[in-house]
């Protein structure tokens, strides 16, 4: 119990003390142009994709979409196929691009018949962790319907398969760093199986 409401307040004091956000300025008009005539080839052009290596962007914490902009720019996080379309974003542009996703419905994923068991041993670690190891329940964060918690935590409902696993592991292995460590030392803990797991559950979550 001890354990759980102090994960509790250091959550709450992160959410409080989150550097990042999105200017209330934030405007979606602005961020559509370029959204639909530069990110959409591969992003779609209402933030749905249709490839599974490109995430689906639609209904995604504005915040977060312009956090992730920036770190891109800096380099903090490595996407080769980002490279070319960040270098002259600047935090106003991020935040507009940001919030006209956000404002995106995002479309319904249908699971296979031969995903049920696993998505259901998923949604146990999803929604109650795992007390043995200490891994916190992803519902705290990115909420019991996966929409996340804007500006910072991203949505992973819907979110396309292969790009949650592929997320899970670069976070496990250190080659995506998370702001302050948070999914790095969520994901060591994860085996390849619960990754699989929680993944299949998280992509079908509506
Ligand atoms: C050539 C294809 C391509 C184009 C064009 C492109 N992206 Fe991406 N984008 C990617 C890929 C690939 C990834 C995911 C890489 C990974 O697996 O980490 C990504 C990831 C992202 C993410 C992170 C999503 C998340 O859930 O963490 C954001 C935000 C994003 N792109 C926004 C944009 C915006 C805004 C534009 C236009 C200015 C754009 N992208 C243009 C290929 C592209
Ligand atoms: C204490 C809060 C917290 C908890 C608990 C948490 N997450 Fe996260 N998660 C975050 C934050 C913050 C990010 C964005 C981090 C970044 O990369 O900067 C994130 C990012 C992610 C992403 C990447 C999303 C994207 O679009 O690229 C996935 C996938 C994810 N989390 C899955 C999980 C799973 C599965 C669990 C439970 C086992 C979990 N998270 C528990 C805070 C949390």
């Amino acid at each position: 119990m001890l354990k759980r409401s102090l994960i509790t307040t250091q959550m709450f004091a992160l959410l409080i003390s989150l550097p990042w956000g999105v200017s209330s300025a934030a405007d979606a008009k602005a961020g559509e142009e370029r959204a639909t005539q530069v990110c959409a080839a591969c992003h779609g052009p209402d933030g749905n994709s249709m490839a599974p290596n490109f995430p689906h962007l639609a209904g995604q914490a504005a915040g977060y979409i312009a956090d992730q902009l920036a770190m891109m720019k800096s380099g903090e996080r490595m996407v080769p196929e980002m490279v070319a379309f960040v270098a002259d974003l600047s935090p106003e542009d991020m935040a507009n691009l940001g919030a006209y996703y956000a404002a995106q419905p995002s479309k319904q994923t249908a699971i296979p018949e031969s995903d049920i068991e696993a998505a259901k041993r998923g949604e146990r670690l999803y929604r109650g962790g795992e007390r043995t190891m200490g891994i916190a329940a992803c519902t705290s964060c990115h909420l019991p319907d996966g929409k996340g918690i804007p500006e910072a935590y991203p949505r992973v409902a819907n979110q396309h398969l292969d790009y949650l696993k592929k997320q899970l592991l670069a976070y496990k292995s250190g080659e995506r760093q998370s702001r302050g460590g948070i999914m790095n030392n969520i994901a060591f803990m994860l085996s390849r199986q619960q990754i699989d797991d929680v993944s299949t559950y998280m992509h079908a979550l509506k």
